[in-house]
């Protein structure tokens, strides 16, 4: 079974309903496999491993490139590591809003998919992303029954995003619903 797959599926097994959607998947997919030689990508919230995974399917047999995931929750996480993931794989038990301020300018595409570092903390992601890096979030559609509060929330994740001076953003009606950035 390739890794997408079995992430679907030990997502499914062991009750994780947060995974990204395929469509969302596809486009972190086509995303990495742009990135140049040398390149950095970071993962916040790394889930069941489907985002991950995502990525590894789009840089195919390259091994140029890394790419970091960063879990908060222990138990969460080590439901990703049950996989054999390539070497440029780095899975992490960590908090994003500790280990971004570490890594201003570094990542050439970030996925900021964690409350950490895309509802809290999105200054600190942008600033990770090196010029030209590029900056995925889902989850953008509006959902009617949500709480009011989480609309507020999502609304001003969309307005940072798309008004901040150092990047250029597209709203895109695909997948969750993304805002895809890129920093000038
Ligand atoms: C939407 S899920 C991630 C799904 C995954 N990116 C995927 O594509 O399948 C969000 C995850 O972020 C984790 N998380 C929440 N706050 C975090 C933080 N501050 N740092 C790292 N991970 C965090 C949660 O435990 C959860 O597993």
């Amino acid at each position: 079974m390739n890794l997408v797959d079995a992430a679907y599926q030990r997502a499914e097994t062991s009750g994780f309903p947060m995974s990204c959607e395929q469509p969302v998947g596809r486009l972190l997919a086509v995303f990495a496999a742009s990135i140049r030689p040398g390149g950095h990508i970071l993962e916040l919230g790394t889930g069941a491993g489907v985002g991950v995974a995502w990525l590894v399917a789009g840089l195919g047999e390259r091994t140029d490139v890394t790419v970091t995931s960063l879990e908060v929750d222990e138990k969460v996480a080590a439901v990703a590591a049950g996989e054999t993931w390539p070497s440029y794989v780095d899975l992490r038990v960590a908090d994003a809003l500790a280990f971004l301020p570490s890594a201003v300018g570094m990542f050439d595409l970030i996925f900021a998919d964690a409350q950490g570092g895309k509802i809290e903390g999105l200054d600190l992601t942008i600033a990770a992303l090196r010029p030209r890096g590029i900056l995925v979030v889902d989850d953008m559609r509006v959902v009617d029954d949500w709480p009011e509060d989480f609309k507020a929330r999502q609304a001003g994740v969309r307005r940072m995003l798309t008004s901040h001076p150092d990047l250029v953003s597209v709203e895109l009606d695909h997948g969750s619903g993304m805002v895809v950035s890129t920093r000038r």
